[in-house]
C-alpha cells in the first residue's frame, strides 16, 4: 500500500484536511493541506468547510481547533504531543491571581490547558497577543501562563497593569544569551529573529520579535541571506522551501512535543478514526468565548 496516495484518497472519501504547525517533522509538513503559526491554524480549522480535521501539532492546538468548530470532528495526529508549558502551569496559579486582582481582565496564552482557557476574557497567540491586550477593555490584566511572552507585551503597553503567570516554554526559555551571543560572532553577518518566549536578554539581541509565521515571513521578503533563528528547529523546513540561497543558523532547539507525529499517525486517525478530540461540552463552549474574544480582538 501506498500510505500517502491513501491518505490522498480518505482525505476525499471524508472531507478531511491536514492541518500541521511549523515545528512539525518536515514528511507532515509537505502532506499537510495547510501549515502555519498557532493563530493561523486557529482560524483555518474555524472557517474550513471540511467535515474532518487532522491536526498535526500539540494538544493545545488541536483542542483549540476542536473548541472554536465543535461541529467537525477532530483528531489529534499523536496523542502524546504535549506542550511542557501547557502541563507545568497549574490552575491554582490563576485562581490565585484572580482572588487578589478581581478587577483585572485575564489574557491566556493559547499555549494552555481548556479550564485556563474557561477562566479566561480571551485568548491569544504570539503573533496577536499585543492586539488583544491593546483592544481588551481593561487597563488592568492577568497573563498567563507565559512569562516571557507576557514580558514583551507589557513592555510595549506602558498604559496597562500586567500582572504575569510564572509560565515558560522549557524549549526557547532554556536559550541563554550567551548561546546566541556566539552564533552571532561565528555568523557576523546574520539577522536574528526571535520567538517572544525567549528570555528578555535573548530578545534584546533581536533584530525581530514575532510568531512563528512572522519570523517565516520576515526572513522571506527580507533583502538578507543569512539569518539566527531562536525558535524550535522544525521551522527550518518551510523557511528552506520559501526561500532560496539564504542560511539559517539555530541553537540547540527541539520540542519534543512537536516530533511524535509520523505519517503512519496520519493515515491512523483517517482509517481508523483514532486520537479523536473528545472535550467536556459545556467546558468546551465556556472556553470558546475566549478562543471566540481573541479572533474578535485580533481584528
Ligand atoms: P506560534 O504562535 O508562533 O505558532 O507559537 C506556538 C508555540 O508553541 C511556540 O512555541
Ligand atoms: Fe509548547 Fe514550547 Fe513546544 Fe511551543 S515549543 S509547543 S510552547 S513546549
Amino acid at each position: 500500500m501506498n500510505v500517502i496516495k491513501e491518505i490522498e484518497r480518505l482525505k476525499k472519501e471524508r472531507n478531511a484536511i491536514i492541518l500541521a504547525h511549523y515545528y512539525q517533522p518536515g514528511e507532515i509538513q509537505e502532506i499537510a493541506d495547510y501549515v502555519g503559526d498557532s493563530y493561523y491554524l486557529s482560524k483555518t480549522a474555524q472557517q474550513s468547510e471540511a467535515d474532518y480535521i487532522v491536526f498535526c501539532g500539540v494538544e493545545f492546538m488541536a483542542e483549540s481547533a476542536k473548541i472554536l468548530s465543535p461541529e467537525k470532528r477532530v483528531f489529534i495526529g499523536n496523542v502524546n504531543s504535549n506542550c511542557n508549558m501547557v502541563d507545568e502551569f497549574l490552575n491554582e496559579e490563576l485562581e490565585d491571581l484572580m482572588k487578589k486582582n478581581p478587577d483585572a481582565a485575564v489574557v491566556s496564552y493559547i499555549n494552555s490547558s481548556t479550564e485556563i482557557k474557561t477562566m479566561s476574557h480571551a485568548c491569544c497567540t504570539s503573533s496577536s497577543a499585543l492586539d488583544i491586550v491593546n483592544n481588551i477593555e481593561s487597563d488592568k490584566i492577568i497573563f498567563v501562563p507565559d512569562k516571557n511572552l507576557g514580558g514583551y507585551i507589557a513592555a510595549q503597553c506602558p498604559d496597562k497593569e500586567v500582572i504575569l503567570g510564572s509560565g515558560k516554554c522549557c524549549v526557547h526559555d532554556n536559550v541563554r544569551a550567551k548561546e546566541v551571543k556566539t552564533l552571532m560572532e561565528k555568523y557576523p553577518h546574520a539577522k536574528v529573529l526571535v520567538h517572544p518566549e525567549s528570555q528578555k536578554d535573548v530578545r534584546d539581541l533581536a533584530d525581530f520579535i514575532g510568531s512563528t509565521g512572522q519570523i517565516l515571513n520576515h526572513a522571506t521578503v527580507s533583502e538578507d541571506d543569512e539569518f539566527i533563528i531562536v525558535t524550535e528547529v522544525g521551522i527550518r523546513f518551510a523557511l528552506d522551501e520559501k526561500t532560496e540561497n539564504k542560511s539559517f543558523y539555530f541553537p540547540d532547539m527541539v520540542c519534543g512535543g512537536m516530533k511524535r507525529t509520523s505519517i503512519d499517525d496520519v493515515y491512523r486517525c483517517l482509517r481508523f478514526e483514532e486520537n479523536e478530540i473528545q472535550l467536556d461540552v459545556e467546558m468546551s463552549n465556556k472556553a470558546a468565548e475566549a478562543l471566540e474574544n481573541m479572533i474578535k480582538l485580533a481584528e
